[in-house]
């Protein structure tokens, strides 16, 4: 059987899209691109730079730097680069930068993967809005923040779980109310609420969705 691709999963920060695309990836031998990822490299590029996220100017010379085979994988994980990440990814020519990136992986994933995976906020609506499979994931802010907490407090024991929701509800509002590739469901998007879902349940309705569009 032949999957569709590439797979487009967007939804809030913390929604469990990056798990269920990387899990999907291995089942279907797809690649997956953590799209979020690119936006935390830039804003990791700015903040070790000593410049401000709210820079346009500044971002895009970072963006301009970004080397996807060299992100920090670890320090782009913290909640200062989350929050400046969300500021980079209102800039229209990041965005450009990165658009190209994106679409590139979604055209010709690496050798030897059958497809391509990418999870974002407008990988259905905007990066991708031709992909035959569109994931809307989302959660409750608690859930989410609660998540992130568990995440989070491993490296960080002091991390409050009530400061943690507040900046989610915070970075929920950016990404959905920026005037460029705001955060919302392509209309061709299947919901996937994962609050009251393990991983591993939505794990197979998302398969059992995208085996269905499937050849
Ligand atoms: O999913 P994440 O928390 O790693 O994303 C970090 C920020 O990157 C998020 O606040 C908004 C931005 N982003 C975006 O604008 N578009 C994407 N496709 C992915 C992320």
């Amino acid at each position: 059987m032949s999957y569709p691709s590439p797979i487009a999963i967007d939804g809030p920060a913390a929604a469990g899209k990056g798990t269920l695309a990387k899990k999907l990836g291995k089942h279907l031998n797809f690649a997956s691109l953590d799209t979020g990822a690119l936006y935390r490299g830039v804003a990791l590029l700015v903040l070790q730079a000593e410049n401000n996220p709210t820079d346009p100017q500044k971002s895009l010379e970072a963006a301009q730097k970004l080397n996807i085979d060299a992100i920090d994988h670890t320090a782009i994980r913290s909640a200062e680069v989350g929050q400046a990440a969300a500021d980079v990814a209102v800039h229209q020519d990041v965005r450009t930068c990165i658009l190209e990136l994106q679409r590139n992986f979604a055209a010709s994933p690496p050798a030897g993967k059958d497809g391509a995976i990418l999870d974002g906020r407008d990988i259905g609506t905007f990066v991708c809005p031709d992909a035959p499979v569109k994931l809307f994931v989302t959660a409750s802010p608690e859930i989410r923040a609660h998540r992130r907490w568990l995440e989070l407090s491993v490296t960080d024991p002091a991390l409050k779980e009530a400061d943690i929701l507040a900046a989610v509800i915070a970075r929920d509002k950016k990404d959905m109310e920026r005037a460029i590739a705001p955060l919302r469901p392509a209309e061709d998007a299947h919901l996937l609420d994962t609050s009251d879902l393990g991983i591993e349940n939505a794990f197979e309705a998302a398969l059992k969705l995208i085996t269905s569009i499937g050849s």
